[in-house]
């Protein structure tokens, strides 16, 4: 391994720069529960998928990558653990930036590529979840001493939009990764959203790496999301949790059940959370009160697949222009490498 500065070793702690970009208890954006309130409002009712990482939340999450069912983060990683190399020596030396790092580990794949290309690495992981950000950042401190870490409490708008006036390392492109196919989370409408922010963060001829999941049967994909022994359950009915604790609510999980569905004309599975009965629920922060039907529906999350060429067609329209993708032998999950153009 090599290192920065090869006459003394900085601490990991010389290493690591911390910053809240939103403030956890006094952000307004990140606080009020507006986004809570309108989906409670509407009909059919949703709520924002964001409210599922709390700490509990991210610790399911993490139980989901490890399911036999859930498959696509073994995918994902398959495909980083062959190709991450030939990423780096595509775009040559890079400073990486990721965007939901969650706990990095398969970044971990990408650092030791680039670190292979590059004497020194910086990394800069994005996530509202300053717990996991940190715990994450000090473990990659400590495993490699050639990296630095500048980690950012923040979600992804804000920190797009901040990136681009970050000072810039001499002879280092950027790249914007966006694993694990967080993207399904987003409408086409959001995509597009997010894209163009992606492109207006980057100068012409940075990168950006997507990971996406691709079309297939819904017998491969229904049990990804209702799996046997029930954790995606726990993490769907977490998010009451959650929001009984943010908003001081009276959700009542035992009321309701985890439900999901692949949409075969969306190309996306839909999650639920079912109420069992007639009931109401009030949120007192939010000075809210809610009524649900016996079987009434609520979406919590959707988790569209994608067409590696579609999602090309749609980058390429703001910038991103395709440089090469990569899949496993099953065509399961995507790894796209785009590069933004210059103008
Ligand atoms: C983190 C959004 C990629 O959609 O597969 C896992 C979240 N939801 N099981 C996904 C999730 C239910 C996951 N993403």
């Amino acid at each position: 391994m090599k290192f920065s500065n090869p006459t003394q070793l900085t601490s990991a702690e010389d290493r690591l720069q911390l910053e809240w970009l939103i403030d956890a208890e006094n952000s307004p954006e990140d606080n009020t529960g507006s986004d809570v309130i309108a989906g409670l409002s509407q009909n059919p009712k949703s709520l924002p998928p964001r409210y599922f990482y709390d700490d509990l939340g991210s610790q399911f999450f993490e139980q989901i990558c490890q399911l036999p069912e859930y498959y696509l983060t073994r995918t994902e990683t398959q495909i980083l653990e062959k190709y991450s190399l030939d990423i780096a020596k595509i775009t040559g030396p890079c400073e990486l930036v990721e965007l939901g790092s969650g706990s990095s580990t398969k970044t971990r794949l990408l650092l030791e590529s680039y670190a292979e290309i590059a004497a020194g690495l910086r990394y800069l992981p994005i996530d509202v979840s300053a717990g996991i950000l940190e715990t994450s950042a000090r473990e990659l401190l400590t495993d490699y001493a050639w990296l630095n870490v500048r980690a950012l409490v923040s979600t992804y708008e804000v920190a797009l939009g901040q990136l681009a006036s970050y000072p810039r390392l001499v002879n280092y492109k950027r790249m914007i990764c966006f694993l694990g196919s967080t993207l399904g989370n987003l409408s086409p409408a959001e995509c597009d959203l997010f894209f163009s922010q992606v492109s207006g963060a980057l100068q012409g001829g940075d990168y950006f790496l997507l990971g996406v999941d691709l079309h297939k049967s819904k017998e491969i994909l229904e049990p990804a999301y209702d799996d046997s022994q029930g954790v995606t359950a726990k993490f769907n009915l977490n998010m009451l949790q959650h929001l009984n604790w943010r908003f001081e609510g009276n959700f009542d999980l035992s009321n309701f059940a985890h439900y999901s569905l692949y949409n075969e004309d969306l190309h996306q599975i839909e999650m639920y959370l079912k109420s069992l009965k007639t009931q109401k629920v009030k949120l007192k922060k939010l000075d809210l009160n809610v009524e649900f039907e016996a079987g009434e529906m609520m979406l919590t999350e959707i988790s569209r697949k994608f067409d590696l060429s579609e999602i090309k067609q749609e980058l390429q329209k703001r910038g991103l222009m395709p440089v090469q993708s990569w899949s496993d032998s099953k065509n399961w999950f995507g790894l796209l490498l785009c590069r933004l153009q210059q103008v």
